[in-house]
């Protein structure tokens, strides 16, 4: 199998962090500007070529699987009302040859758990995970997944996206030890789930975007709960890096953590400076809230001196 046809998306995490707006919805349906996370993950798979789209649910899923379902009743109103750009911009959510399976996680045991549960509809070709809090801009160019699925086109093997973190930071990722490869990639000899910085074999950090072959599952099938008591994609990648060649790309583009409040709202100002309808008006707020914030330490560093 040369093209990847499948993405999984597990969104049935807790979203802990970002409660309370994660109480009653996915922090997958949060919005960068007017876009839910999921769908910019899914626009990232859909440029990848991948049509099926496995999303891993746990409760609260409603959401998602109406945000991506057919809306009659607005669709009707915005009909009635002659508003046909809005109309489009809701039907178009998803491209028409594109099919979504929702599949249930009955319990929240880990990302390895989440991803395990798509085997019966992933079978044993390879495929894709993205995590759509880890929202990837790439201002145009091509898409992270996509640069993926091309390096999986001439190297046949399980890639992994990975970046360099600050090594106070290792504790929050999990860390690939590896060497050389090629320009970008490098072979993965060793992966760690969230190491202390003390003992982390590197910095090189393991993100939210993976291309795994069909073998993984069966590693996962055979694991005990890991670090946290859950099953960690982690352990399972470490069983596969034994058994098969594992590349880890650095990926080009920006990529926010948006599980957490800070990288959530730097995605927002990054494109809330993109966005036509806002970039203008949010340049202007910005500059008034530095020039704000320059009076004030202004006043205050005047205050200190008397
Ligand atoms: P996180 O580690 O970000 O956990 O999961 P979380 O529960 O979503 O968020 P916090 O840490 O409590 O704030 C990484 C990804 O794995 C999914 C999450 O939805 C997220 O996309 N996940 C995690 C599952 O689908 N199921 C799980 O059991 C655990």
């Amino acid at each position: 199998m040369n093209r990847i046809r499948k993405a999984v998306f597990p969104v049935a995490g807790l979203g802990s962090r970002f409660l309370p707006a994660t109480k009653a919805q996915p922090k997958e349906m949060l919005p960068i500007v007017d876009k839910p996370l999921i769908q910019y993950a899914v626009e990232e798979a859909v440029a990848a070529g991948i049509t099926e789209m496995i999303f891993i649910t746990g409760r609260n899923k409603r959401a998602i699987e109406d945000h991506f379902d057919k809306a009659y009743e607005l669709e009707a109103e915005l009909e009635a009302h002659n508003k046909q750009a809005l109309l489009d911009l809701v039907r178009q959510v998803i491209p028409k040859n594109v099919t979504c399976i929702y599949i249930r996680q009955s319990a929240p045991l880990g990302l390895g758990h989440a991803v395990l549960c798509a085997r019966p509809v992933v079978g044993d070709e390879p495929f894709a995970v993205l995590l759509a809090d880890d929202f990837m801009d790439t201002d145009g160019a091509k898409p992270v997944l996509a640069q993926m699925t091309e390096v999986f086109g001439y190297e046949k093997c399980s890639v992994l996206a990975v970046q360099d973190v600050p090594r106070a930071q290792t504790r929050q990722y999990g860390i690939v030890s590896a060497a050389p490869y090629r320009p970008g990639l490098e072979l993965v000899s060793g992966i760690v789930e969230k190491p202390q910085p003390d003992v982390a074999p590197s910095t090189l950090a393991v993100v939210g975007r993976y291309v795994l072959t069909g073998a993984i599952f069966e590693h996962l099938e055979n694991l005990g709960a890991g670090s946290g008591g859950e099953i960690q994609l982690t352990d399972g990648i470490a069983a596969l890096m034994r058994a098969e060649r594992v590349l880890a790309y650095r990926y080009a583009g920006q990529r926010y953590d948006c599980g957490s409040k800070l990288g959530y709202l730097e995605a927002t100002a990054a494109m809330g400076l993109k966005h036509p309808e806002t970039a203008e008006g949010f340049r202007a707020f910005l500059a008034r809230l530095a020039e704000r914030a320059n009076e004030q330490a202004n006043e205050e560093g005047g205050h200190g001196g008397t």
